[in-house]
């Protein structure tokens, strides 16, 4: 199974003016277009997605958005619907553990799973977020929990559609700590956990096909362990994605990955 890798940048709540988000794209721009092999995604804050829509179209780098809300039109204020970000936005990443933690109705598993479906149907591509805290991992909860989020959020969903979403699998305690999770563990947590739900609910060949990322506390010192890692298919990085040497990260997380193949049909 080739896996196409994929890097995300989430820039959370930061470079959302307009002139400081179009002078940070230009910055990195040309240097993330030179990048071969692998998909690249930078999620701006809401304010600045078409600005920065304008200055990606000629380029490979695509965009998400960093969340969706489930219904597609109504009373839902400040919400925005996947249908409102399916005109420039590729992606959008769902059920990010900062939002978990502070919006338990808006985010709760349920809600995560309607979210989920609610983008699928817009032809926007999710990025499912999940993770331990750190009293679940040191009490050992990891897999139990883990797998849990992710049948959760895909319940209901055809395998098909399972496949074409991305899990980054990020442990709390490891965001914006500096303490990344270890390559090994985070291999391991991938492979048996992640993987190992998918392949429960849609069989192995799903479980395969999906990528899955790793999330917290990337840099540009540990992202090529990351990817020499064989279960992990590339990086959802906050902090380090500000900065303009986040080409830097994404060149050293290129040219450490396993050697794919591009994917057939070419998308990136
Ligand atoms: P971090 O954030 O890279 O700053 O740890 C990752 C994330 O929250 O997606």
């Amino acid at each position: 199974m080739v896996r196409r890798p994929i890097l995300a940048a989430n820039w959370k709540m930061n470079l959302g003016r307009r002139e400081e988000a179009l002078a940070f794209v230009r910055k990195i721009r040309r240097g993330l277009n030179e990048i071969e092999g692998m998909d690249l995604v930078l999620c701006p804050p809401y304010t600045v997605l078409y600005q920065v829509a304008e200055l990606l179209r000629p380029t490979q780098i695509a965009l998400g958005a960093q969340d969706a809300h489930w219904e597609a039109i109504g009373a839902h204020t400040g919400e925005i619907a996947g249908a409102m970000l399916a005109e420039i936005c590729r992606y959008v990443i769902l059920g990010h553990s900062e939002r978990r933690a502070t919006l338990s109705r808006l985010e709760s598993d349920l809600a995560i799973n309607q979210k989920l479906s609610a983008a699928l149907a817009n032809g926007l591509t999710p990025i499912l977020c999940v993770g331990e805290n750190l009293e679940q991992n040191r009490a050992g909860q990891t897999h139990e929990f883990v797998s849990q989020q992710v049948k959760a959020a895909f319940r209901g969903r055809a395998a098909a559609e399972v496949e074409r979403c991305v899990i980054a699998y990020e442990p709390i305690w490891a965001i914006g700590t500096g303490e990344a999770a270890t390559p090994a563990d985070a291999n391991r947590v991938i492979g048996l956990t992640v993987r190992g739900a998918l392949a429960e609910e849609y069989g192995e060949s799903t479980a395969q096909a999906l990528r899955v990322q790793y999330g917290g506390s990337v840099s540009v010192e540990n992202i090529a362990d990351f990817m020499a890692m064989p279960e992990v298919d590339g990086a959802l990085v906050g902090g380090a994605s500000l900065r303009p040497d986040f080409v830097e990260l994404a060149r050293a997380a290129a040219g450490r990955q396993r050697s794919r193949k591009p994917a057939k049909d070419g998308r990136r």
